[in-house]
């Protein structure tokens, strides 16, 4: 059977308190807490940095699963497991050099994941498939929460599920961008089992959205 996870992206919560934030989303019975590093250069905004990431470590035991939407990704391996990240997912178009990235990654101590955007095709991680833990597709373009599910994503997902089972590779497929209690189901349909949400979670209680998105999964 597939163990399906939620990640709460901490990109919507309130930034001046999160350790009440993450205690809101343990309490829900999520599995993850999605962070989001923004560096102003791979996408417009910037949003918080390894140190942060450190400060919330002690105060929580939900697995860090760190999405960073940062240029030169190599550069922030070492403080990123310094500070605790449990995975860290790199986006293939943020480097050269992904496949000795996510050997580093590795080295390093943490779970490797590789990130697409909606218009990166799945043949550019095609030969990485073998040192990752999880896949992201993003099912928006990054950089901003509160945007629509991009629909044709379902079969970029399904490309994946095809060509892991080719290839005989365990790892997880996660997706973020505009999931709430419909699109989850699609995704899950498509071959996901990882599934972040930001605005759905954190514009109404944390507790009810996610058993809201337990039920759809199972429904
Ligand atoms: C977007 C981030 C997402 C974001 C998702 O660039 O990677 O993790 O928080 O937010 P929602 O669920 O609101 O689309
Ligand atoms: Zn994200």
């Amino acid at each position: 059977m597939t163990s399906y996870k939620i990640a709460p992206s901490i990109l919507a919560a309130d930034y001046a308190n999160f350790e009440s934030e993450l205690k809101r989303i343990e309490a829900s019975g999520s599995e993850y807490v999605h962070i989001d590093i923004m560096d102003g250069h791979f996408v417009p905004n910037i949003s918080f940095g390894a140190d942060v990431v450190a400060s919330m470590r002690p105060h929580s035991k939900l697995v860090f699963d760190c999405h960073l939407m940062v240029s030169n990704p190599e550069a922030h391996i070492e403080s990123f497991a310094r500070a605790g990240a449990d995975i860290m997912t790199i986006h293939v178009e943020a480097t050269p050099h992904i496949h000795g990235a996510l050997q580093k990654i590795k080295a390093a101590g943490m779970k490797a994941g590789v990130v697409l955007n909606p218009g990166t095709p799945v043949a550019s991680i095609a030969h990485v498939l073998n040192l990752v833990d999880q896949v992201l597709v993003m099912t928006v373009n990054p950089g901003f929460g509160g945007q629509a599910f991009i629909p044709e994503m379902q079969d970029k997902i399904a490309e994946i599920v095809r060509l892991r089972e080719e290839k005989g590779l365990t790892f997880d497929i996660e997706v973020d961008g505009g999931i709430d209690d419909k699109t989850i189901a699609l995704t899950r349909d498509a071959g996901a089992n990882v599934f972040v949400a930001g605005s759905y979670v954190f514009k109404g209680d944390v507790t009810e959205r996610v058993t809201t998105l337990k039920e759809a999964l199972n429904g």
